[in-house]
């Protein structure tokens, strides 16, 4: 059985404490999770016996060259991508994104239109408004505020033979909705429209498969999984080798190359390979209840999908637990899907207000007792003005991981509850 106790002695940011002697703790992991001693280690590793540039004779370039390889390989294992060459890495999901939107946008015509939705973060919104300078019509998908997902019946009147692209998110950073990607993708490919999906919130949660997903490309961060400040975009190969990247004149011309503009942060993809082994590492130690339930997968990927599945377990259970203990504050309003046999729709991603206090002076008190989540929007603008919220201070946002424990949210119950009506 998993049980955080066993692996959070891994991550060293977990046993620091505040100025006044309280252990920290995380609820922030939807704005980037602490990183393990491993990808710590093998960031320093690189530093020190591998540090040097792409592509020459001598031995630093030679173990740079395998550590980006060994990189792109460890990406596809875990999005299930059928080659490492779709796997292209830069410095975070929105530089990849705009990357992505400016090269479309040299390929599509004015009057072609794209689908975004007001679910999303801006990072899968406004890369797609900055082609309205082109000429490219964006039309958006409304939320259904009472439970904050994206009703299907909308994209099918907004879909019509003039969509080259539906960008959705696989979960909401702010309300935890986790999208119906496969149904989504069905739709737009029915119209000859590809789909973009901004997985920088799912990946954490759920084990990733591009294939089952259906999707034409797919964006995360290594940041928000234990990993460094990474960025991955996946795409179908005939689609990254078709789309005119914008690259120098030197450098590849088919992917992954031409989309990874310059020197990439090599120490960073060695830190992120060294995330995924952990979490190979957590199928292969925690993942027997799992054996048999994925025949299709095997090595790294079966370990992968396990791994994360053991994740998914361990921090729905823990997100029940807390949902119960939130229902039972006064005063205390939460927003998404709150119904318990719905967990299975969201990420253990919990966004609430206090009646009596702002979400900022929540934050506020939170961290003066060592507790860390966030306040406002946090890039999902719409949400929160679709919500009502926006002059208000958005929301509180507490992100369940699963280095987080039971004694963790009965800190943060405890608190809540004294400052409830
Ligand atoms: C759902 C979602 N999409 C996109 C982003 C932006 O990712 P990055 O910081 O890698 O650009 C974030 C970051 O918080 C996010 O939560």
């Amino acid at each position: 059985m998993f049980d955080p106790t066993h692996i959070r002695p891994l991550f060293p940011a977990l046993s620091e404490t505040d100025e006044q002697g309280q252990p920290l703790v995380f609820f922030d992991g939807p704005g980037g999770t602490q990183v393990l001693q491993s990808v710590i280690d093998a960031m320093s590793d690189y530093l020190v016996r591998r540090n040097a540039n792409v592509h020459a004779p001598f031995l630093t370039s030679r173990r740079t060259d395998e550590t980006l390889t060994a990189a792109h390989q460890a990406l596809a294992d875990f999005l299930n991508a059928p080659s490492p060459e779709e796997i292209v890495f830069g410095p975070n999901m929105t530089t990849l994104t705009f990357a992505l939107s400016r090269a479309l946008g040299r390929l599509w015509q004015p009057g072609d239109e794209v689908i975004v939705t007001r679910l999303d973060h801006d990072a899968n919104v406004a890369p797609w408004l900055a082609l309205q300078e082109r000429g490219i019509v964006v039309r958006w998908w409304d939320f259904d505020p009472t439970d904050c997902t994206l009703p299907l019946a909308q994209l099918d009147e907004l879909l019509s033979p003039r969509t080259r692209l539906v960008a959705v998110g696989g979960a909401s950073n702010a309300v935890g909705t986790v999208n119906p990607i496969p149904a989504i993708v069905e739709r737009a490919h029915a119209v000859g429209a590809w789909v973009f999906v901004d997985a920088v919130h799912l990946a954490p949660h759920f084990p990733m498969d591009v294939q089952a997903l259906g999707c034409d490309f797919l964006a995360c961060s290594a940041y928000k999984f234990y990993g460094p400040h990474v960025g991955v975009l996946w795409g179908r190969y005939e689609l990254l080798d078709r789309i005119p990247a914008y690259k120098v004149r030197p450098a590849e011309d088919h992917p992954p190359g031409k989309w990874m503009t310059g020197t990439q942060n090599h120490e960073g993809l060695a830190g992120t390979t060294a995330a995924i082994a952990y979490l190979a590492w957590l199928g292969e130690t925690y993942g027997q209840a799992y054996a048999g339930r994925f025949p299709q997968a095997s090595g790294r990927r079966l370990a992968l999908k396990t791994g994360l599945t053991v994740i998914q377990e361990y921090e729905r259970e823990l997100f029940r637990y807390m949902l119960d203990g939130l229902r039972s504050i006064p005063g205390l309003t939460l927003y998404g899907i709150t119904d318990p046999a719905r967990l299975h729709e969201r990420a253990p991603t919990a966004a609430l207000r206090l009646a009596r206090l702002s979400p900022q002076e929540l934050s506020a008190r939170l961290a003066a007792h060592g507790i860390a989540a966030y306040a406002g929007h946090f890039y999902a603008v719409n949400v929160i003005e679709r919500l009502g919220l926006s002059e208000q201070g958005g929301v509180l946002r507490v992100g369940l991981s699963h280095y987080n424990t039971r004694d963790e949210v009965d800190r943060l119950l405890e608190l809540l509850d004294d400052w409830g009506f």
